[in-house]
């Protein structure tokens, strides 16, 4: 793949596969609502293979200009909070659909939509029915799209073990929402970022759901207590039932940078862990991580720096 076109490549997941990506010599475009966020975080990338285009999946002419003359596209553009004109299904079904269809046109190759265990298009969930909508959609408009469901993912930086640490470090007593007993299986982001990186090189990837787990299930109990331990705190574990630890959410999207979203409560529900029917790591020859190899180094050390 000699030029790739990246939505969302600046973002926790997008970043990581934007630097594979360029290191292997592809010729990648960044494509993001805030191309100067771009410029900082990818200097590390090497600027003469990565170019940065200002583009919005909700805006048809931005996505065209991105894909035009592309040999592959990967969308993994998230909204994690309805705000400012930005709704689930404006991003995750009918922005998803822009992407597939301008690509199509385009004659791109490959596209790959990065979605997420457990979208489901008939979820009374906002968040989950637009992910699994925007998983029909894309199909329908470029069937030979892979789509890519990952679970939880950890790594600096993330949303899982990062927003645990400072929440257990400002606060004496740590909710577990839906009494902690939903079971996850934990993926370092950097083998999502070779999954995809695998996938636009494998002949079988056209038309898969790929769904990816780390190496181990574990409750959602169990990964605060992992936190706690690295972070050398004792806190009070409080079960919370999932209708009050919405209502929380709810406030805290009102936060610039919420600690939890009503999309992640509502994933909370059902257990986020790889259904073993859909092709994963093993078909892709990775070797996942271990968190309990991984986390060390970035929870419970002061300033371990993250990588861009
Ligand atoms: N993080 C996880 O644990 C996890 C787990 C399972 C699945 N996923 C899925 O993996 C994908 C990547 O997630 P992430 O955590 O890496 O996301 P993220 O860190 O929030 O990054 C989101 C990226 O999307 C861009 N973006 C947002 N809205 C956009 C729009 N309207 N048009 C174009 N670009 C837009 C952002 O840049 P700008 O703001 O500059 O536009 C940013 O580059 C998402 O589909 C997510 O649902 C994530």
């Amino acid at each position: 793949m000699t030029t790739v076109s990246v939505f969302g490549g600046t973002g926790f997941l997008g970043r990581r596969f934007v630097r594979r990506l360029a290191a292997e010599g592809a010729t990648v475009r960044v494509a993001v609502r805030h191309p100067e966020r771009a410029r900082s975080a990818l200097r590390a990338v090497g600027w003469n293979r990565v170019t940065v285009f200002s583009a919005d999946v909700r805006d048809r002419a931005s996505v065209a200009a991105a894909v035009a003359g592309a040999d592959a596209v990967v969308n993994a553009v998230s909204a994690y909070v309805e705000k400012g004109g930005v709704t689930f299904e404006s991003v995750h079904e009918q922005g998803a659909e822009t992407v597939a269809r301008e690509a199509a046109t385009a004659g791109v190759a490959r596209l790959v939509l990065i979605s997420g265990i457990g979208a489901d298009p008939e979820s009374g969930s906002s968040y989950i029915r637009a992910r699994g909508r925007g998983e029909l959609v894309v199909r329908q408009a470029f069937p030979g799209a892979t789509i890519v469901r990952p679970s939880a993912m950890f790594g600096p930086g993330d949303a899982l073990f990062g927003t645990l640490a400072d929440i257990a470090r400002l606060l004496p007593v740590l909710p577990l929402i839906g009494g902690g007993r939903t079971r996850l299986q934990p993926i370092y982001v950097e083998d999502v970022a070779e999954a995809i990186t695998r996938m636009l090189a494998d002949p079988r990837a056209p038309g898969r759901t790929y769904e990816l787990g780390g190496p181990r299930v574990y409750t959602l109990h169990e990964l605060v207590r992992i936190a706690l331990r690295l972070i050398g705190k004792r806190r009070l574990l409080v079960p919370v039932p999932f209708a009050v630890a919405k209502v929380q959410a709810r406030l805290f999207e009102l936060l610039p940078s919420p600690p939890l979203t009503t999309g992640q409560v509502d994933l909370l529900k059902a257990d986020n862990v790889a259904s073993g029917s859909l092709p994963g790591l093993r078909e892709l020859n990775i070797q996942p991580k271990a968190l309990e190899e991984v986390v060390p180094t970035y929870i419970g050390r002061s300033g371990a720096p993250e990588p861009d």
